[in-house]
């Protein structure tokens, strides 16, 4: 297939072989630094033998507009996780694939735009029975008392971002007080709505699913686990640092491994929930939903992430590797999701 591979990038004016030559350096320097996300994508459809054409958007939509017009692809494989720098408007470039008539892989605008609104997926995923915490967002600028049916801890994120951008131990408040003034630091620093969320005791489990319809596989399910003795119970949160910083996971024990043994009830719960939320949020292709396992076996959905992360070695392709696809091969299948998603329609 003629493949083009769109993907944000800082590099205002960077043309195809600005690109090609970036991700040669990149790819060649892989086993000790990571490349691009774009670039690995990319380089698995190449070995799987596709034409690839690099396409990397800043904030020209004209221009990816001209160009789409000029490589005319069977497949676009959209791995664009911002516009503009912002990652609130993903969705420009899945709208103007839709607008312009091309074929893309992952969820469309609606599905990007009510999963990154961490209250708007909540109030959805609510409707169809699937177990949330209880919220309150904050407006800049609006003074909101905190309903009586919310029961401290709470957890304050910024309403829309992803990657666990302003999520740091300080996020758990124990009171008013404390909520006051990390909604204020929110609203100032992320210029957003702030969420307080119940806090959910419990493990972090990952599940990432891929396909559509009925035709639904999920994928073994991941963890993030967390050293007890060096982590108190709400300590026990996928942080920036938790997720990103090396050195400060070896020093709490943090790790990302396949789920510890879960109770049968639990994973087909967990299967059913998935099925459910696909549906409910119109996702498509491939997804990642973050939830968390209470003590009492309970589980609740933090969020689902309709554009997650598909980089080498992390959560989604590990667990695709386990299910016994290698890298090459994951990419391939999400291209051909999108395919037979197009096929059928
Ligand atoms: N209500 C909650 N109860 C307990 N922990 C929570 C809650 N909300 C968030 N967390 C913790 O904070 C982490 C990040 O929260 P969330 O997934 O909502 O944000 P994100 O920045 O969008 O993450 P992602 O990188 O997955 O897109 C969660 O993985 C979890 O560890
Ligand atoms: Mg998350």
């Amino acid at each position: 297939m003629r493949i083009v591979v769109t993907f944000d990038t800082p590099y205002g004016g960077w043309d195809h072989p600005d690109h090609e030559r970036q991700m040669a350096t990149e790819v060649a320097a892989w086993t000790h630094d990571e490349p691009e996300m774009e670039y690995q994508v990319a380089d698995a459809l190449r070995e799987r033998g596709h034409e690839v054409t690099l396409l990397g958007v800043q904030d020209d939509l004209q221009y990816l507009v001209r160009c789409l017009d000029e490589i005319r692809p069977d497949l676009v494989f959209n791995a664009v996780e911002s516009f503009h720098g912002n990652p609130g408007l993903e969705y420009m470039v899945p709208g103007m694939l839709e607008a312009e008539g091309h074929r893309y892989t992952g969820s469309p605008p609606l599905a990007l735009l009510i999963s990154r609104n961490k209250a708007m997926s909540k109030k959805v995923l609510a409707y169809h029975g699937i177990r949330v915490p209880g919220f309150v967002t904050f407006r800049p600028g609006e003074t909101r008392a905190v309903p009586d049916t919310l029961r401290f801890p709470l957890i304050v994120k910024p309403l829309l971002s992803d990657a666990s951008a302003g999520i740091a131990q300080a996020s758990v408040v124990q009171d008013e007080t404390a909520l006051t003034e990390r909604v204020a630091m929110i609203h100032q620093r992320f210029d957003q709505p702030a969420i307080a969320e119940e806090f959910v005791q419990g493990r972090e489990l990952y599940a990432s699913v891929i396909g559509n319809g009925d035709a639904l596989h999920i994928l073994p399910i991941t963890e993030m686990v967390f050293d007890k003795r060096r982590n108190r119970p709400e300590e026990r949160i996928a942080t920036r640092s938790a997720k990103w910083d090396e050195d400060y996971r070896g020093r709490k024990g943090i790790r990302n491994v396949f789920a510890r043994p879960l109770a049968r009830a639990v994973r087909e719960r967990l299967a059913a929930i998935c099925r459910t939320a696909v549906r409910a949020l119109w996702l498509r292709d491939y997804a990642r939903l973050d939830v968390r396992l209470a003590p009492d076996g309970e589980l609740w959905v933090l969020e689902a992430n309709a554009n997650p992360f598909i980089s080498y070695g992390h959560d989604m392709a590990n667990a695709a590797e386990k299910a016994g696809m290698d890298y090459y091969q994951f990419i391939q299948r999400l291209a051909d999701e999108a395919v037979a998603r197009y096929g059928r329609a």
